[in-house]
């Protein structure tokens, strides 16, 4: 799929991926996955926990190689092409990527420094990335007295510092409350709105990426499932369902899946119970 610009010139896909697999000795984590990412969508890739979304989402960032299948970033192929990938995106991890013992704009400023943000234009779009995520006047203080939610948009501060043309998320509200999850999306969203970026992110709260999301892919077992805009999901649902039922997301994902939803957020496995909960102790 392709777009056409305002110029009349064909746009690539922000992230184009086919027959794309990953596994970590004989677990299979991403098991052929297939999509697409238009440029200039808020794209959600959903699924419980175990179903291959972080690992899929490295993969995208160059972090994991790409054993099988290719992906594409803009065009750039992501096993051939790594650092043109790596210069066009920006990426905040499901794992705390803030520093406690620095403040919020050192904090961002090491993230200018390490990406190459040239020099003169560091202190500046420092302060428009900390001013983008609504940290202005918190941002000379530690990280450390950071509330959970002031955290997770300091991590989005950090990665829009280089003015990435796409903004990978892996769990962005994961263990934060639901006023401060509201806080982080409006943030995502009118960051969307005011530069025109791309938004690929994983989740596994489907009411959010329902709200939030232009597009959404539902992952289960290292494979998309479905893959659609949240209306047509639904509306495709209550047409086989035959009835005025209103189904949600959610119920959209257990059709699709036959009812298994495998992992919940009770169940996973001990090391996706370990790494939830350090994260959201140490977001606190
Ligand atoms: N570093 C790793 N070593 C071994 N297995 C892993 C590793 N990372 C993930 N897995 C396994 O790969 C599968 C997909 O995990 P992951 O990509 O983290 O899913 P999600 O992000 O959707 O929760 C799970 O079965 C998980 O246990
Ligand atoms: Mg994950």
């Amino acid at each position: 799929m392709t777009g056409t610009t305002a110029t009349g010139g064909v746009a690539p896909d922000a992230v184009s991926c086919r027959g794309l697999r990953y596994s970590f000795g004989r677990t299979k984590a991403v098991d052929g996955v297939d999509l697409t990412v238009v440029s200039g969508e808020v794209f959600g890739l959903l699924g419980p926990n175990g179903a291959g979304k972080t690992t899929a989402i490295r993969c995208l960032t160059t972090l994991l190689p790409v054993p099988a299948g290719t992906v594409r970033v803009f065009g750039h192929d992501a096993a051939k092409e790594r650092m043109a990938v790596r210069r066009m995106i920006g990426y905040v991890p499901q794992q705390l990527s803030a520093d406690a013992s620095l403040t919020g704009r050192e904090n961002v400023a090491l993230f200018a420094r390490l990406f190459d943000v040239r020099r003169r234009e560091r202190a500046e779009r420092v302060a428009l990335a900390l001013e983008a995520v609504g940290l202005a006047d918190a941002a000379d203080r530690m990280a450390g007295t950071y509330s959970g939610g002031m955290i997770r948009r300091l991590e989005l501060a950090q990665a829009l510092v280089t003015a990435p043309r796409l903004l990978m998320l892996d769990e962005p509200t994961i263990g934060l409350d639901p006023i401060a999850r509201t806080g982080v999306w409006e943030h995502i969203t009118a960051i969307r709105a005011a530069t025109g970026m791309t938004v690929l992110v994983t989740t596994h709260y489907m009411d959010e990426a329902d709200q939030y999301c232009d597009r959404v892919a539902l992952m289960h077992a290292g494979r998309v499932q479905a893959l659609d805009t949240p209306e047509r999901l639904k509306a495709a649902l209550r047409d086989r369902r035959g009835d005025d039922s209103a189904p949600t997301l959610e119920d959209v994902f257990r059709d699709v899946v036959g009812g298994d939803l495998g992992a919940s957020e009770e169940g996973g496995d001990f090391r996706d119970v370990r790494r939830t909960r350090r994260t959201a102790s140490r977001l606190g």
